[in-house]
């Protein structure tokens, strides 16, 4: 699979930021988008190995920069967990995310240093903003729910984390050009500075930074209704929906008249006749896609899966044994799918309104797999059943899904 060249070098991102700015959204959005993109990335929090070598419920003092006991705890913290980073990466890892504040020239210089030694390239992803309202949401949203607070009553835990970020304001010192490459988000994305950024991987990671937005909104993905096609068990074609699949498209319609709020919905369909005409009863006007067509099946496209077992063994056999790279002749692999997709998981980051996706079983598969953070080879299996509606919200760091088998 990997979409990207493994000639590259290895890379640690190293995240920088006061407590609350979203670095810990971003390394794991990052993470699930490079992941998805075939590269192997892992993120480590430095947090998490906090809170099991030392305890979470630490007090704020524990990250005053006057405390030296604190201090020496902390650092030794840190080791382990960048040494962890790059023997993960040393033993075929390709991508590191470093999630800490790393808010010194200091801790920086020393990462850098340590990287370099055991060939990682270090790149620095800082998040800053200076929104009280965004900060005090990611505070309420994140941290009281974060093990450190558990049993704490809100607004202690409020008070303490305010006090920790202060000790981090303390000591503060943004990421500056002499200390090699980085990427600057402000804002939440409002403005994103780059610097000695270059190759193809730091491209993607930048503009998938540039699209990141942090709104909160539901997302459904639903195939098409049952098409003649699937009635004659054909794969590919461009068939209308059957019967069926037209009493689908009515209870899909009357489905989304329960979930719609007083934001627009924003429905995407592919080009093809059986997604367009099970929009067709929605209240809103759908946008089509080509980049959401269904897998392209080259020579087998109209064909039964009985005939193509006959009339192409050898390729029935090859497809079998790796679905995800498996390219039909003149046609694509799941893999290509991936890559086809990529502008499509862009919009759907940078998008801020509820998105209906009215798609086929491969393509949904592909999205799917960006938005659960399945690893790429289980998303040619992924269930993907007709005339079931799947529902993502967004939690903190991912999405809850509910799925809504409707009648037709
Ligand atoms: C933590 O211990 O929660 C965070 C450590 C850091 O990133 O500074």
């Amino acid at each position: 699979m990997p979409t990207f060249s493994r000639s590259e070098p290895k890379l640690a991102l190293v995240m920088v930021g006061l407590p609350a700015r979203g670095k810990s959204y971003i390394a794991r959005k990052l993470a699930r988008y490079l992941r998805w993109r075939g590269m192997e990335t892992r993120v480590c929090n430095v947090g998490m190995y906090r809170r099991e070598l030392v305890g979470a419920q630490v007090s704020h003092s524990f990250f005053d920069p006057a405390n030296p006991d604190g201090l020496a705890e902390r650092m030794r913290v840190a080791q382990i967990a960048l040494d962890d980073m790059l023997r993960w990466l040393e033993l075929g890892g390709q991508i590191g995310i470093l999630d800490a504040t790393n808010s010194t020239r200091e801790r920086r210089a020393w990462i850098s240093k340590t990287c370099a030694e055991r060939g990682a390239k270090v790149v620095f992803i800082e998040t800053m903003c200076q929104d009280p309202g965004v900060i005090d949401r990611n505070v309420r949203e994140t941290k009281l729910h974060s093990p450190d607070y558990v049993g704490v009553e809100a607004d202690a835990a409020v008070r303490d984390f305010i006090a920790r970020i202060a000790h981090y304001e303390r000591a503060y010192q943004s990421v500056e050009d002499d200390e090699g490459p980085y990427v600057k988000v402000i804002d939440e994305g409002d403005k994103v500075i780059v610097h000695q950024i270059e190759g193809n991987i730091l491209s993607h990671v930048v503009f998938f930074l540039m699209n990141l937005r942090t709104k909160r909104r539901p997302l459904w993905l639903v195939r098409h209704g049952e098409s003649i096609f699937n009635v004659e068990d054909r794969i590919g074609g461009d068939s209308e929906l059957s019967p069926r699949g037209h009493a689908f498209a009515r209870s899909l319609a009357a489905f989304m008249q329960t979930r719609r709020t007083e934001e627009p919905i924003s429905v995407w369909t592919s080009q093809l006749k059986r997604t367009l005409q099970t929009a067709q009863y929605l209240r809103e006007e759908p946008f089509p896609n080509r980049a959401l067509d269904e897998i392209d099946a080259g020579v087998c496209d109209g064909l039964t899966y009985a005939e193509v077992r006959r009339r192409h063994p050898e390729e029935f056999a090859a497809r079998s044994k790796d679905k995800l790279n498996y390219r039909y002749p003149r046609g694509e692999s799941y893999a290509d799918v991936i890559q086809r997709l990529d502008p499509v998981i862009i919009e759907i980051e940078r998008h801020e309104r509820p998105i209906l996706i009215v798609g086929h079983q491969g393509v949904l598969r592909a999205l799917y797999a960006y938005l659960m953070d399945t690893p790429p080879r289980e998303s040619p299996h992924l269930p993907m059943p007709l005339h079931t509606v799947l529902e993502l919200t967004p939690n903190a760091y991912g999405c809850t899904e509910r799925r809504f088998p409707l009648a037709c």
